[in-house]
């Protein structure tokens, strides 16, 4: 029988692609990180070598000899992801080309490159062309892959893109099989009693617990969206403060205005120009609005006060969690679909497709932090299958 395959693996973190490679069968070399915590978890699971090094500075320590089949680089996405501030010389987008770097020096067989979408997008393509490009020039075929966790198996929405890169003789890689959907009903199921999973109720009588009673599975407090799954602050008088329903009309009529009237590049919505709103609704409601803090003066302009798109969102236990990011132990980000309280530990980790035996340690938000940068190990499992029929 021919020996497993085995992989080397860079930007590794708590080990979530690390995991679906290993369940299909490849042996763990080595998994390398900066962060300790997230390595420390890494080991404990995986039982394999690791090593914390700062990519950008120094290359693993791999023994010349070395004969690497596969290796995994999910290199970090906060410099192309859309929810952050996606600055194209973040000098994290760098970290892309390490792959190609450690993969001239040890001649891997295959590749495995993971990112955000946004890698993809506007200027911040270079670097994904230049790895394209780079490894290229070593030799190698590659190919993208736009895949969404959703379609392996994972209760999640989480679309990510993987390059594959591989010197075998074959010309194509197959799809990565895809999976019956499932929802996080089928994955939040006998919990109770779990490593990692301590919910904790929101305080009785907390603004956030009035909040929280107020949203409804699919539904998320909002002042930038309308529609059934959107809140306003306007309807939470307990918490916002008491409006009358003329008042409300004119709430509800900037929120739309906002979007409509675009003056800036950037965000999706304006403040309104007041000279506007003064001969709609006349100076009197709007200074109402301003004593009661539901609209904020700019310049010539007015604005909601909160304008925020989406807080408290509450899933529904039938549909799909949205991505599971770093914040997602934070109730006035991501709440519990059915109960009034955040997602634990445990929780996200079966939503990100962890097994159970999988301990995380650290602090709360270093928990939170390894599970979101985390590629679902049941996404990873199918990617590890169609790379394995390279070799
Ligand atoms: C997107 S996460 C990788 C997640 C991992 N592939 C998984 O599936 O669990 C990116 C990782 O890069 C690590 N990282 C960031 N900068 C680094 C650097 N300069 N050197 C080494 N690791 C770095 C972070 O600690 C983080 O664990």
């Amino acid at each position: 029988m021919a020996a497993s395959p085995n992989f080397y693996s860079l930007f590794s973190g708590c080990g979530g692609l690390d995991l679906g490679f290993h369940e299909a069968g490849f042996i763990p070399r080595l998994s390398v990180d900066l962060d300790e915590v997230a390595l420390a978890v890494h080991k404990n699971h995986l039982n394999s070598p690791v090593q914390c090094v700062d990519l950008s500075i120094s290359d693993p320590a791999i023994p010349a000899s070395a004969r690497i089949d596969v290796l995994l680089a999910g290199s970090p996405c906060q410099g192309f992801s859309t929810a952050g501030r996606r600055q194209v010389d973040d000098p994290r987008n760098d970290l892309l080309l390490v792959a190609s770097r450690v993969a001239e020096k040890h001649r891997p067989k295959v590749v495995v490159a993971e990112n955000v979408p946004g890698a993809l997008a506007g200027e911040h393509r270079r670097y994904w062309e230049a790895l394209h490009q780079s490894m290229r020039s070593l030799g190698y075929k590659t190919k993208d892959y736009l895949l969404n966790s959703a379609d392996f198996g994972v209760a999640q929405n989480r679309r990510r893109v993987v390059m594959i890169s591989w010197r075998t003789k074959f010309d194509e890689v197959e799809e990565p099989a895809r999976k019956p959907p499932i929802t996080l009903r089928d994955v939040l199921l006998d919990l109770e009693g779990l490593a990692n999973h301590n919910p904790i109720e929101l305080a009785p009588e907390s603004k956030h617990l009035k909040i929280a009673r107020r949203i409804k599975p699919g539904q998320k407090l909002t002042n930038s969206r309308a529609g059934e799954s959107s809140v306003h602050t306007w309807d939470i008088p307990e918490v916002f403060g008491r409006t009358n329903k003329r008042q409300r009309e004119v709430l509800s009529t900037i929120l739309r205005l906002r979007r409509q009237e675009r003056k800036r590049a950037y965000g999706d919505a304006d403040p309104v120009a007041t000279s506007m709103l003064v001969k709609m609704f006349g100076k009197d409601i709007l200074d109402q609005l301003l004593k009661k803090g539901y609209l904020r003066v700019l310049g010539e302009y007015l604005d909601l006060t909160s304008t925020f798109n989406g807080k408290y969102r509450r899933p529904n236990l039938d549909g799909l969690s949205r991505t599971v990011d770093t914040r997602f132990g934070d109730y006035t980000s991501v709440l519990h679909p059915e109960e009034h309280r955040s997602f634990t530990v445990r929780e996200a980790a079966r939503i990100q497709g962890f097994p159970d035996k999988k301990i995380f340690e650290g602090t709360l938000k270093e928990q939170f932090r390894m599970i979101g940068n985390a590629v679902p190990p049941p996404m990873a499992f199918a990617i590890a299958n169609s790379v394995r029929r390279l070799l």
